[in-house]
């Protein structure tokens, strides 16, 4: 491909406080060679998890570099791209592929990383190749269905409940016949969980005081509780647990960027007091199983009982932001980018 031109971010500066463009270099470079047993992928959707943060957060001032993705590098993603040219055996050109790939236009890959590159199948709308269908549905669906175990009329509550993974759990919950209550972060969280989602209640964590709210929605205890935040607001559920209670750890969204962690769960022994257990789930670890959450969740998606609710960024120049976006918390549903045209040269 010799008239095409790779735009890519690479990492500048490693991220000390916010998340912002700063920490990241725009630039050209030429499309990388394909050698055998790889092949080269045109990158279409972008997806944007926060923990993309650990592998560029600075740990230790006296040793910037040490763990992570090295300064100079392209910023690493999962993403649905276009297979242009394939040495693989597994691959050929004009397959849609979802994969470990960069913020760039293209890029080259043997097929490994942290998720094996696989090809969505046929009539899988990209975006949901991405999201509802990609990790982030994974874990919702594995986390919900078989980690929480559900029961039709338990009390389920979910922090970051309108977030890529919430968006979708908070709704297979309601389809379980679950009391679902939402701990979301703005204004415009609450009225999609409210209005789209047809959740019970929702708690907004920077306004409200989290532990007073469950007390006063949830006066019999919580049943189910789905964390995406880790941290204090795990504690303050604890408090709250049900005989038999499960907590899903999901992610720890209020901790990737605190440098030093801050002090363990004050509230843990709570699970010795009602038989509770506390289970985590590690996507990836799922992805041999896809092929169930496809079956249950594609009917409900295109039925539109479920609803992929996404948040799209255009254009390869917008990805700092969409990783800023979710420490902002402005992201309602999954955080996406939809890639434009590299220029041809
Ligand atoms: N286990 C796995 O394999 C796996 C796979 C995918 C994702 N995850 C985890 O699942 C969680 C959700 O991921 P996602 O991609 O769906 O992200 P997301 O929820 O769409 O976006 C992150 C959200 O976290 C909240 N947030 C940001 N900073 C926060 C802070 N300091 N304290 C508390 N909340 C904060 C904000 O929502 P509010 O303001 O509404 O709270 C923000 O919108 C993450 O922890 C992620 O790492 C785990």
């Amino acid at each position: 491909m010799p008239h095409r031109v790779n735009r890519r971010w690479v990492l500048a500066r490693r991220v000390t406080d916010e998340v912002s463009e700063a920490n990241f270099r725009f630039e050209e470079a030429p499309v990388p060679d394909l050698t055998e047993g790889k092949l080269l992928v045109h990158n279409r959707w972008l997806s944007f998890d926060p923990t993309q943060v650990l592998m560029i957060v600075q740990r230790d001032p006296a040793a910037p570099d040490e763990g992570g993705l090295p300064l100079g590098e392209v910023m690493h993603t999962l993403a649905v791209s276009e297979v242009v040219e394939s040495r693989h055996p597994e691959f050929s050109s004009g397959d849609i592929v979802h994969g470990h790939m960069g913020w760039e236009d293209y890029t080259v890959t043997d097929g490994t990383g942290f998720t094996p590159v696989y090809r969505v199948p046929d009539g899988v709308p990209p975006e949901w190749a991405v999201g509802a269908l990609g990790l982030t549905g994974l874990v919702a669906y594995f986390g919900v269905h078989e980690v929480a175990q559900p029961k039709a009329g338990e009390t389920f509550v979910i922090s970051g409940a309108a977030g890529g993974v919430g968006s979708i759990a908070t709704q297979l919950a309601k389809i379980y016949g679950l009391r679902v209550i939402g701990i979301a972060g703005s204004r415009a969280k609450r009225e999609w969980l409210l209005e789209e989602a047809g959740v019970d209640a929702v708690i907004d964590r920077r306004s409200e005081d989290v532990g007073k709210r469950l007390s006063e929605l949830c006066p019999e205890g919580i049943d189910i509780y789905f964390d995406n935040h880790g941290g204090p607001t795990l504690d303050r559920v604890l408090e709250h647990l049900r005989p038999g209670g499960r907590v899903v750890l999901c992610g720890i969204t209020s901790l990737y960027r605190a440098d030093p962690a801050p002090p363990g769960l004050q509230n843990y022994a709570s699970l010795i007091m009602v038989n509770g257990r506390m289970q985590g789930l590690l996507g990836r670890d799922y992805l041999p199983r896809r092929s169930e959450a496809f079956a249950a969740l594609l009917p409900l998606l295109r039925s539109g009982r479920l609803k992929s609710k996404e948040d799209v960024l255009s254009g390869l120049r917008e990805a700092p932001k969409g990783l800023a976006r979710l420490f902002s918390g402005d992201n309602v549903g999954k955080q996406l980018l939809r890639m434009d045209e590299p220029p041809a040269r």
